[in-house]
């Protein structure tokens, strides 16, 4: 059934459990790394082919049910001309750091011809080379791109943005007032070009307490997706970690599926989404890393704590390590087939 991730999205029956891995195009596939040794990471954004090509090499290697099309989530900050550089084994680093109210004036909106041209494209090519599996379309949200922003590069505590936010509210507010702003026209240029689904990372909001997720952010996260919501009907899946005390927040901001990592068992994690919303996850990556026979254990402890509920994705709690077992990737999705939704 190819439309099986896009049903269970909807919370309709499925004939199979559907399965697709976030970051499933990287490091772990050999034939990534292999186009990595010829082209930047910015040089495969910008160039619809090899966008497509290594959107398209999980799909084709794995046998996932949805493919997520290629880029980072500093992608439209890069494109908008905030200076951030990928860099290898750390993440993005932010050349100048955001922490006055003259450094978020340098953040401006985004001209979808001028400044993301090649996203149409690549979506546009990988509609067609695709067929009947869906593409996922994604951004960062706000929080998450502005912790970078502030921090300058990835962090453990969050001090910087932080001491922003409580001790100058007004420019934290500016802040995510334009990051908001940045990611709506950024998801609308996916949304006019045909993406099927879309996500929104928020990797580290996990550091908050519920009442700062309310006051500093969760006001961002829902205008986005709610109006969003007011343009279309696919689903939209807003995915955090660390979030087992935030979801019962997290549940109102708009999204039609929300993420679980692994730190709270699926069973218990949906009661906090509540049974309007479906959910996606929560394998951790990291027992990817051991062998097939233990992952077929958690993998098989995910699906019983499901029990056959229409509206669950398969997916890992957070992104595959790029040192994983490509074997256990394939193992894992085989086995997710096999087993009757
Ligand atoms: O899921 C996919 O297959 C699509 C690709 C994707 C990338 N980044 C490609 C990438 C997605 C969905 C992202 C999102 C992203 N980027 C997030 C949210 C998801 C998450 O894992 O939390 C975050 C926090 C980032 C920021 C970022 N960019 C990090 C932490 C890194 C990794 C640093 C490293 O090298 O380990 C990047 C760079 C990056 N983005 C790589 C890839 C494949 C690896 C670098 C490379 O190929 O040069």
């Amino acid at each position: 059934m190819q439309d099986r991730f896009l049903r269970a999205c909807r919370r309709e029956a499925v004939d199979t459990t559907p399965v697709w891995f976030m970051r499933q195009a990287g490091r772990a596939l050999p034939e990534y790394r292999a186009i990595r040794e010829q082209y930047g990471f910015m040089d495969i954004c910008y160039q619809p082919e090899l966008c497509a090509e290594v959107t398209l090499q999980p799909v084709r290697r794995l046998g996932v049910d949805a493919a997520i099309m290629f880029a980072d989530i500093m992608t439209p900050l890069i494109a908008t001309g905030v200076g951030v550089d990928l860099v290898e084994s750390i993440g993005p680093v932010v050349a100048n750091p955001i922490r006055t109210m003259a450094d978020v004036s340098r953040i401006r909106p985004i001209e979808p011809e001028v400044d993301v041209p090649y996203i149409s494209k690549s979506i546009h090519l990988l509609k067609a080379e695709l067929g009947q599996t869906p593409l996922i379309g994604f951004a960062g949200a706000p929080f998450t791109l502005a912790a970078y922003l502030v921090e300058g590069k990835g962090s453990k505590n969050f001090l910087n943005t932080k001491a922003m936010m409580y001790g100058s509210p007004n420019v934290w507010h500016a802040l995510m007032e334009r990051l908001a702003d940045l990611t709506i026209s950024y998801l609308r240029v996916k949304l006019a070009a045909g993406v099927d689904a879309l996500q929104l990372f928020d990797s580290w909001v996990g550091c908050l307490s519920p009442h700062d997720y309310a006051t500093f952010v969760q006001p961002y996260t829902a205008r986005i997706l709610k109006t969003l919501r007011e343009e279309t009907n696919i689903p939209l899946i807003h995915f955090g970690t660390n979030t087992t005390n935030l979801l019962p927040l997290m549940r109102n901001d708009g999204g039609s599926v929300l993420g679980a990592d692994w730190r709270i068992p699926i069973d218990e994690a949906w009661q906090l989404i509540g049974d309007d919303k479906a959910i996606q996850g929560n394998l951790d990556p990291a027992v990817l890393l051991g062998p097939w026979e233990y992952v077929r254990e958690q993998a098989a402890d995910i699906l019983r704590r499901i029990d056959g509920r229409p509206g669950h994705i398969f997916n890992l709690g957070h992104g595959i390590h790029p040192q994983t077992p490509v074997a256990n990737l394939e193992r894992l999705v085989a086995f997710i087939h096999e087993q009757r939704a």
